[in-house]
């Protein structure tokens, strides 16, 4: 099967002449339709710089981004703007991505259509998309400092879901998150992507997480993919030494995590 979403040999680098750092090194990762595949590794490894390269917000020096198998690398304007409704970000930090000055309603309203006036034509599937994330339709009239941090991000995967994606990329979606608030916001997209069967790379630094919601598990090191493995492979037979030290650095990821 063809994944859906691809990176090809992709690498970033960052900056110009003396001052150019590479952050990305020849990277490859397939995401196979209907999948779930854990991108894990320390902070700073270049998680979030793939994540922004497979959506076309960072540009790779060298390498291609496939989607369905077309290059969309070097696309623009509409064609770019296409893209982005097929492949969806939700953000660590749902605070940063809400416009404080517009409703809930407003928001997913606008992700929906990016006109003026999308509440009032899309009321009823706003409404539908707010209750999907156990929020109370009467948040739409509601601005997003009213809400908590699990509500919050709630809102963000409203949103990026109202959109109608086929691939939906999580980047730490619950590293901010109390862990009673990360284990509801967890099953609530380990549900949704069964029911919408979505494709999706789940990125965070926290192996449990990962473990709880992936098919596979690939790790990334330095800006490389260093092992890809089906995710009790690699959580009980890790083949690379960095994925060993990664482990025993955290005991407990091995136990799924106990709110399932
Ligand atoms: N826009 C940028 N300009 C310069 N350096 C960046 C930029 N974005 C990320 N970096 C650097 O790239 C490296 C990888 O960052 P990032 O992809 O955010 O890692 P992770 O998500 O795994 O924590 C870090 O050293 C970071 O400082
Ligand atoms: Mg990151």
């Amino acid at each position: 099967m063809s994944p859906v979403l691809a990176a090809h040999d992709v690498t970033v680098t960052f900056g110009h002449g003396g001052r150019a750092r590479t952050v990305l090194h020849s990277v490859g990762l397939d995401l196979d339709r209907g999948r779930t595949l854990g991108l894990v590794g320390e902070s700073g490894s270049g998680k979030s710089t793939l994540a922004r390269a497979m959506i076309g917000l960072t540009r790779p020096r060298s390498g291609r981004i496939l989607l369905d198998g077309e290059d969309v690398t070097a696309l623009r304007g509409r064609r770019l703007t296409g893209l982005r409704r097929r492949v969806q970000l939700i953000p660590q930090d749902p605070y940063g991505s809400l416009n404080p000055r517009m409703t809930v309603g407003e928001a997913v309203a606008e992700a929906i259509e990016p006109r003026r006036g999308g509440l009032r034509r899309h009321g009823d599937a706003v409404a539908r998309w707010l209750e999907t994330v156990a929020l109370d339709a009467s948040a739409a009239t509601r601005y997003p400092h009213e809400f908590s941090g699990g509500q919050r991000q709630r809102i963000a995967i409203a949103r990026a879901l109202a959109v109608e994606p086929e691939v939906v990329i999580a980047d730490e979606v619950t590293s901010a998150l109390d862990c009673s608030v990360q284990a509801e916001v967890l099953n609530l997209l380990v549900d949704l992507r069964a029911r919408l069967g979505l494709t999706m790379l789940f990125i965070s630094h926290d192996l449990a997480v990962v473990r709880h919601v992936s098919d596979e598990v690939a790790v990334m090191r330095h800006g490389r993919i260093v092992e890809r493995s089906a995710r009790d492979e690699l959580f009980e037979r890790p083949r690379h030494p960095y994925t060993r030290l990664l482990l025993d650095s955290v005991p407990d990821a091995v136990r799924p995590p106990a709110a399932t």
